[in-house]
């Protein structure tokens, strides 16, 4: 391996639980996605609710050199479970790592947990404006059953409609 190929690199991720120290990284990527942005209070008192699990996207390829540096955190999924109804939070991927696959795999990730937690359907709510995230979640088999009117409020003040989508995990 080169020199250059150590600093260099492109990174690869690998999919594992969310922890609770993993949350700074985790909070800066809500905050390149969503406006009002969750800080890491927020994040850290959902995932310590027992019924709250989350994963993230970590480079598994860093070159990286104790207390100096960590490994890049590509995005995060944040979901709960309870009375075997699963509900999908939030999920981020930062947008220099999108359209790589790392939006599927996190969920991926969530409903197969969510499925291990006796989870018989999932829920969600989307901007249906939002074309990158309905399109996962529809490419994920999700339908639309619901539909909450004038529920998002966007940046020129217009109002959008929230889509209520379901995923049955049979
Ligand atoms: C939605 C989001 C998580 C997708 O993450 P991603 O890693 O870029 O998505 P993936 O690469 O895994 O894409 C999986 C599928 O989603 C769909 N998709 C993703 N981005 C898309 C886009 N920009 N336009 C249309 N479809 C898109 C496609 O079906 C894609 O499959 P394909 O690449 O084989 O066509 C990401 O765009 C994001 O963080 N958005 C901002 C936060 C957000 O909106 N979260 C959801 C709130 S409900």
């Amino acid at each position: 391996m080169s020199l250059t190929d150590y600093f260099v690199r492109k990174p690869e991720f690998e999919i594992v639980a969310l922890k609770t120290a993993d949350l700074p990284q985790a909070a800066a990527i809500h905050k390149l996605r969503f406006t009002p942005a969750w800080s890491d209070g927020e994040l850290h008192s959902l995932l310590t609710q027992d019924t709250v699990f989350g994963f993230i996207a970590r480079q598994s390829n860093a070159y990286t050199r104790p207390f100096i540096s960590q490994p890049l955190v590509g995005g995060f999924v944040l979901s709960r479970v309870a009375a075997g109804e699963a509900e999908i939070l939030t999920i981020g991927v930062d947008p220099r790592f999108s359209r790589l696959g790392l939006g599927w795999r996190l969920m991926r990730a969530a409903l197969r947990e969510a499925r291990d937690q006796a989870a018989e359907t999932v829920f969600l709510e989307v901007d249906e404006t939002n074309t990158a995230a309905v399109g996962l979640y529809r490419k994920l088999g999700f339908a639309k059953v619901g539909e909450r009117r004038a529920y998002y409020q966007g940046v020129n003040g217009a109002k959008t409609a929230a889509l209520v989508m379901r995923l049955d995990l049979g």
